[in-house]
């Protein structure tokens, strides 16, 4: 038996310090290599982002990355991060790079507005997602668990699908109280899954701004109208129970009938539309995301595993776990963060400048991309010891939360921090936890490798195998 260190008490686990056992370096993808012409950068960007960059960004201060067409610097500065996505914001605007390649689906919901009608956005969502309110997801996302280990069996999975699947459940449950079993749900995962392997995050056209009469490939696009037209049909169908008074009270509810404090209404029936592609995309994606890698992780660390497994055991015993018992899973939650660390969903965010700027004595016109990534910054060499290596006890450090105080930005921050923040830690650690509880997870021939698609994906899925924990020992 792997050693743990934690033990039970009680029904809590207390962490002892990290014992000097060699620790994993999971999967990092290969940066290109020194000397790559402009055409092999574009070969290797084709392929995958993530390729065609060079090392120095996981050392680099700042790195700028120049075309003929305008001025782009990657910045790894906790202080000059703060001042774009914290101090000065209004300077700073989302880039319309991304949002053309999402337009198709997402229209304008709250990932790709700016001024004004984000903030109007952002009034009528907030609310449904406050701190206060997290409890009632608690049960929605407790039966997609239990779902997702109904559907499981022992033996081989590939489980990029289904934390998809099961993240999935999570969202409509939640969302619309629909499991994903229910037709209308599994047409939009259906549609959604076909959609993100055809549409790439961005064309290389995008990345050197070609104008937008030139023609670019968008593959996703018939996607992106059918699963308008499928969340079209749910929308319509709740405003009439709404209408009725016999809706449920879940967050389309909530968002629906949210009104605006400063007087400008609620949202009609087409932005509506655009908030639950939202919703969909970026909450079921990004937490599928984390999910397997976090298995992925745990299955190469079975001493990380194991505590993980003690914990749970220690905390919930045979029983069910309640909302109350998440507080409890500090270690679980440490893996989570870790996970984030090294696979954060969202690799890298792009602003534009309002007007010029001066970072690190360098002039940028205005129009200028700065892009921040949490890919980077959270692998890098200055700021974490150890930065590529999977350690969820570094969580435990003064000098780790230190350092995540500038450089540990899964959710972004600032006005514009994920709408999804405490839906997701709160999903991370009971699914992981139930998961883990459940299955022992081991690895494979095949190891992943990382690409970034939406978010961070694994090349060719990412395949584990799994034993049923009943009837063997867990502690
Ligand atoms: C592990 C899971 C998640 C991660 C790592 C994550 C990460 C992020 C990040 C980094 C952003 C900022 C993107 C940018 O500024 O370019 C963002 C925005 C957003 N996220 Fe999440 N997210 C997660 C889950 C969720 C969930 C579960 C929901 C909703 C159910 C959600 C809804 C949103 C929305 C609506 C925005 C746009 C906020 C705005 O621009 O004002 N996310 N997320």
């Amino acid at each position: 038996m792997a050693r743990c260190h934690g033990k039970p008490e009680g029904n809590t686990v207390i962490l002892l310090p990290r014992l000097l056992m060699p620790r994993i370096r999971p999967p990092k993808p290969p940066s290109r290599p020194a000397g790559a012409s402009i055409w092999q950068r574009m070969k290797l960007f084709r392929r995958d982002m993530f390729r065609s960059q060079p090392e120095k960004l996981y050392s680099a201060r700042m790195a700028q990355i120049s075309t003929p067409f305008y001025d782009s610097v990657l910045i790894n500065e906790p202080s000059i991060i703060s001042e774009i996505l914290e101090k000065r914001t209004g300077d700073f605007p989302k880039a319309g790079l991304i949002g053309d390649t999402l337009r198709p689906l997402l229209g304008n919901s709250v990932f790709v507005t700016n001024d004004d009608i984000w903030a109007r956005q952002r009034r009528l969502i907030d609310p449904a997602f406050a701190a206060g309110r997290l409890k009632e997801n608690f049960a929605p996302m407790l039966q997609a668990s239990n779902a997702a280990l109904d559907r499981l069996g022992d033996g081989p999975h590939e489980v990029e699908f289904e934390t998809a699947h099961l993240a999935a459940d999570v969202i409509f449950r939640t969302l619309f109280s629909l499991p994903i079993s229910a037709p209308a749900a599994r047409d939009v995962f259906e549609a959604f899954r076909a959609y993100q392997r055809a549409q790439p995050l961005l064309s290389p056209l995008d990345l050197v701004r070609a104008p937008a009469w030139v023609p670019r490939k968008r593959p996703g696009r018939d996607h992106a109208a059918h699963i308008r037209r499928l969340l079209k049909d749910l929308v319509e169908a709740r405003a009439e129970t709404i209408r009725k008074g016999d809706a449920p009270d879940d967050l389309a509810t909530k968002i629906m009938t949210a009104r605006d404090p400063q007087g400008t209404g609620g949202f009609s029936s087409d932005e509506m539309i655009d908030q639950v592609a939202i919703f969909f995309l970026a909450g079921h994606e990004t937490s599928a995301s984390a999910l397997s890698w976090g298995l992925y992780c745990l299955a190469c660390d079975p001493e990380a595993q194991q505590c993980v497994a003690h914990e749970v055991a220690a905390v919930i015993g045979n029983r069910e776990m309640t909302f109350d018992d998440i507080p409890k899973l500090r270690f679980t939650r440490n893996v989570f963060r870790e996970v984030l660390r090294l696979y954060p969903p969202v690799p890298m965010m792009v602003r534009e400048t309002r007007k010029p700027e001066t970072f690190r004595e360098r002039k940028l016109r205005a129009g200028s991309l700065a892009i921040l990534s949490p890919w980077h910054m959270h692998r890098h060499t200055r700021i974490w010891p150890d930065a590529d290596v999977f350690d969820p006890w570094r969580w435990n450090e003064e000098a780790t939360r230190h350092a995540a105080r500038g450089a540990y930005f899964p959710f972004s921050k600032g006005p514009r921090v994920c709408t999804g923040a405490g839906f997701a830690m709160l999903e991370g650690v009971l699914t992981l936890a139930k998961l883990v509880h459940a299955f022992h997870f081991a690895p494979t021939a095949q190891v992943p490798v990382p690409v970034a698609h939406l978010t961070v994906r694994a090349e060719a899925g990412i395949h584990l195998n799994l034993t049923s924990r009943s009837g063997t020992d867990t502690i």
